[in-house]
């Protein structure tokens, strides 16, 4: 494997060199944006399981990180392997020096997981015990994870706080495995002193970069609602099916708690901050979200004032396991890290118009 090193600008941060796994996907290839730009060295790791390539099949990287590093400015280093080959890991490791691992890489489909499971926990969970048996063996103890919602299961209590129990009611495999691995940290950071671990548990991001360049490009028929209501918006689909109309809630249409992709970004280098902060021990679990929620039908209204398109929609059944409500109390992030939401729905609507508009078709079209 070929060892490149990228240098980079000095800024008020000093530059680290960061492991990103699963960094060509949505989430991941917004933060490595966020982190080439304040002159941080990145190494992405990915499979590609679940991320396109792009038209160029014989560039070294995807057409997703090419246009990272054009919106940045600055290069990165890509390497295309699976977090659950130990021996790849293990040549990555030792080609660079890292400060600390942000961990994106999992698969994230909750029914397909229903269907799944075993190729869920092994990848998701195995894949998780593999990249820390890497990281402890080159002496690597810091970790920023990718945690989400699904955690806390039904809510028992609303908004949903980080100490609001975990595990309990997690319905799905993908839910689990989120939950099994931050209990794994839990356990190691316990065992060895030297491990910290920060788990960022993400209510329900949306938006594109303001360039229109990245944005969320799922493989197959959407899973999540925002990229299926712009898919209809573009044509691509002929309408949005609603699950039940006859929630108890203002227009009977379920309500999330939705956070601009950039203001998550930006939350993972808040998370980083605290990380190495010489103070920091042990493991600490933040919600990334707005702390209020938008309904169905509120999102379906904003993205047409966005977009200037109508978005035909037909309520049907309700999904089983939906529940009314869910929403995140943001407090402890805007305590501990510094850290709140600053997009409003208008910005991530008119982000994700951006990016659908300019590419139907996701990565494919360029
Ligand atoms: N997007 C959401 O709605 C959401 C919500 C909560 C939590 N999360 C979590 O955030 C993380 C990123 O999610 P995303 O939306 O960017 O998903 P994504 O599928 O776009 O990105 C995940 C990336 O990981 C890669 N990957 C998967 N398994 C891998 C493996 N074994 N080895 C190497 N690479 C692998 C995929 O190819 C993909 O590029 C995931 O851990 C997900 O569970 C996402």
């Amino acid at each position: 494997m070929e060892c490149q090193v990228t240098f980079v600008e000095a800024t008020a941060m000093p530059a680290r060199t960061v492991l990103v796994t699963g960094g060509a996907g949505y989430v991941g290839s917004h933060a490595v944006v966020q982190l080439l730009s304040q002159g941080h060295e990145v190494v992405v790791v990915d499979n590609l399981v679940n991320a396109p390539r792009g038209n160029d099949a014989a560039s070294p990287l995807t057409e997703c990180l090419r246009r990272v590093q054009e919106i940045a400015g600055k290069t990165l280093n890509f390497h295309q392997m699976d977090i659950m080959d130990r021996s790849q890991l293990d040549r990555v490791f030792a080609c660079y020096s890292f400060d600390y691992v942000m961990h994106f890489a999992a698969l994230k489909a909750v029914g397909e997981s229903v269907e799944k499971p075993l190729l869920y926990y092994k990848n998701n969970v195995g894949g998780s015990i593999t990249l820390l048996e890497a990281m402890k063996d080159h002496n690597v103890k810091k970790l920023i994870y990718s945690s989400s919602a699904t955690v806390y299961g039904t809510p028992q209590k609303l908004p949903l706080t980080e100490d609001h129990p975990t595990g309990v009611n997690c319905t799905n495999p993908y839910g689990k495995s989120k939950y099994f691995v931050e209990e794994i940290l839990k356990d190691l950071v316990t065992s060895d002193k030297e491990w910290r671990a920060v788990s960022l548990r993400y209510f329900n991001p949306v938006g594109a970069h303001e360039s229109g360049l990245i944005g969320e490009d799922p493989q197959g028929v959407p899973s999540n609602l925002m990229p299926y209501i712009a898919q209809v918006a573009v044509g691509r689909r002929p309408r949005l099916q609603v699950f039940g109309d006859d929630y108890d809630t203002p227009d009977g249409t379920g309500v999330r708690d939705y956070i601009h992709i950039q203001d998550l970004a930006v939350g993972h280098l808040a998370a980083a901050r605290k990380l190495l902060d010489p103070c920091f021990q042990g493991f600490r679990a933040y919600n990334l979200g707005t702390g209020s929620g938008l309904s169905v039908l509120q999102l379906v209204q904003a993205f047409e004032k966005a977009s200037g398109r109508q978005v035909p929609y037909e309520v049907v059944g309700r999904r089983p396991g939906d529940i009314a409500y869910c929403y995140s109390s943001a407090s402890l992030a805007k305590r501990e890290l510094g850290w709140q939401a600053q997009k409003g729905v208008d910005e991530m609507c008119e982000s994700v118009w951006r990016w659908q508009s300019k590419n139907p078709n996701g990565y494919r079209s360029s």
